[in-house]
């Protein structure tokens, strides 16, 4: 086995970025008392204080139990032996209330070890599920228990943060609710894209892995003329930044994998799942990409979605007609509907085929499953265009410390990097509690980052000081984007891209609080 591959990887990676002391401790389960290093750890004093100061003395408990498992699932026709949470796929959905306490004791039912990552969840860092930095694995068999208060409303999802088990069917919504959510609409969904290879055809994640990395970049999945090196790590001719054209933003090169079906809510779009509504109703779409190496285009045929929320936090309302969502991103729209039948439409962007759900509010035939709705064909809304809403603005502030994440590749090899190097072999990016932090993304590759900051949520920067609050932030071929956070949530925290194959080849960092 190489040593990229599962699970000793994220072993060696983990205990790396922790150095030694810490490694020995977490290998026998414990968490470092004292590094030497500075580096303020998921077990410390600082921790407690800042999960003390989220929780309200009489917050509600709530509790669920987990099983991650194998399992046979069928997505509308089609059976495929996956591991999921409960058997089902998506898992289960988690609702809670903000500021409630969920306590989640996971089983490992599975043959391999796993976590379980609570995604865009500003909580206390020794439950964020990252093996090897916040805890140790979970081996096959044994339970680990997860509690922690969410302090924030939205739209959020779990997953496990081991390997590339996201692409199984390994991921559930968790919303949290606010007092304040209902008043601008009359129902909800919750909506979750995924792409899917799991057990079609004798594939798998890991064995998908093994093969990107086998082949290199020259086999990859553009069109393929061995040109592929080039293309992602190259620069064009004349080294500048080109704007990203608005209807083709992810460029050429909009994914390294080719999947057999995309799911909305894990059918198949021959079998969609259909959400009944009357007309005239108002539907907020709490909409997730779980996918792992799809960007999708979304839009509802014959309607404009007014997008309110960007990862949870809201934004000022912003009417669209399609919307582009990466991965591990999440959106909120709210969609007045007409009378009918109405396709939900989610196109692999870049990519050949679609997921679907149906919107009904009265009689008539269901679309067919390659309905595509010419609010497709508009230029899609990216995060970037969004603005906070005024309650979840940062004040001003120039940022005390600025990180530069460059994102970018290995010509010849499938490896992805920051600040030119692969997971763990970059020394965590240090900041320390109290800080305005500017992360300063620069994409030097011609492909498209979904960049995702664990246990913190950012703003965007724009010209008006007023980008929206996201925890996950598209970065497009050859752009950049900087994003500031404020320090106030101590730990050891992973950044990382969304695309769950180039996590898993190197692009992931730790953003790390020391003293
Ligand atoms: Cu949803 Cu570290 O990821
Ligand atoms: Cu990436």
């Amino acid at each position: 086995m190489s040593s990229r591959q599962f699970p000793s990887a994220l072993n060696r990676r983990g205990f790396l970025a922790l150095g030694a002391g810490a490694a020995a401790a977490l290998a026998l389960g414990a968490c470092a008392k004292n590094d030497g290093g500075g580096a303020v750890q998921p077990d410390s004093e600082a921790v407690r204080k800042a999960e003390a100061a989220r929780r309200a003395a009489n917050a509600q408990v709530r509790e669920v139990a987990l099983r991650a498992e194998p399992a046979t699932v069928d997505l509308g026709g089609v059976q495929v032996r996956t591991w999921a949470y409960g058997g089902q796929l998506p898992g289960r959905e988690i609702r809670i209330r903000k500021g409630e306490v969920l306590r989640a004791e996971l089983t490992n039912g599975l043959p391999a070890p796993t976590t379980v990552h609570w995604h865009g969840i500003a909580l206390r860092n020794d439950m964020d599920g990252v093996p090897g930095v916040t805890q140790p694995e979970i081996a096959p068999g044994s339970v680990f228990r997860y509690e922690f208060t969410a302090p924030d409303a939205g739209t959020y999802f779990f997953h496990p943060h081991v390997g590339v088990q996201l692409d199984r069917g390994l991921y559930a919504p968790l919303i949290v609710e606010d007092p304040a959510d209902g008043r601008d609409y009359d129902l909800e969904a919750v909506v979750v894209l995924d792409d899917w290879l799991d057990g079609v055809d004798g594939r798998d994640p890991d064995q998908q892995l093994r093969r990107l990395q086998d082949e290199g970049m020259a086999g990859m999945n553009m069109g393929g003329d061995g040109m592929g090196g080039m293309d992602h790590g190259g620069m064009n001719g004349s080294g500048m930044s080109m704007p990203a054209d608005p209807n083709n933003p992810l460029g050429a090169d909009a994914g390294d994998v080719t999947y057999p079906y995309y799911l909305v809510n894990g059918r198949i779009e021959t079998d969609p799942v259909t959400v009944a509504a009357r007309p005239g109703q108002r539907i907020r779409l709490r909409i997730v990409n779980a996918a792992s190496d799809t960007t999708f285009r979304v839009a509802v045929g014959g309607h404009t979605m007014r997008i309110t929320h960007g990862d949870g936090f809201p934004v000022r309302p912003l009417t669209a007609s399609s919307l582009l969502i990466g991965m591990g991103e999440r959106y909120d729209v709210v969609v007045e509907l007409g009378d009918g039948v109405f396709p939900f439409v989610a196109s692999a962007e870049g990519k050949n085929g679609q997921g679907l759900a149906l919107l009904r509010t009265g009689g008539g035939a269901a679309p067919a499953a390659d309905v595509r709705p010419a609010e497709l064909a508009v230029a899609p809304v990216t995060g970037d265009r969004l603005v906070a809403a005024d309650a979840v603005r940062f004040p001003q502030r120039s940022p005390d410390r600025t990180l530069d994440v460059a994102l970018g590749s290995d010509m010849t090899k499938y490896i992805w990097t920051i600040n030119g190097k692969a997971f763990p072999e970059q020394a965590p990016l240090d900041i320390t509690e109290g800080q305005r932090v500017r992360l300063r993304f620069v994409n030097k590759s011609m492909m498209a980052h979904p960049m995702h900051l664990h246990g913190h949520t950012f703003q965007v920067v724009n010209a008006a000081g007023n980008g929206p609050r996201k925890d996950t932030s598209m970065v497009l071929p050859m752009q950049t984007v900087e994003a500031d956070f404020q320090a106030d949530n101590p730990g050891q925290w992973m950044m990382h891209c969304h695309n769950i194959y180039h996590a898993e080849s190197g692009m992931m960092a730790v953003v790390s609080y020391v003293r």
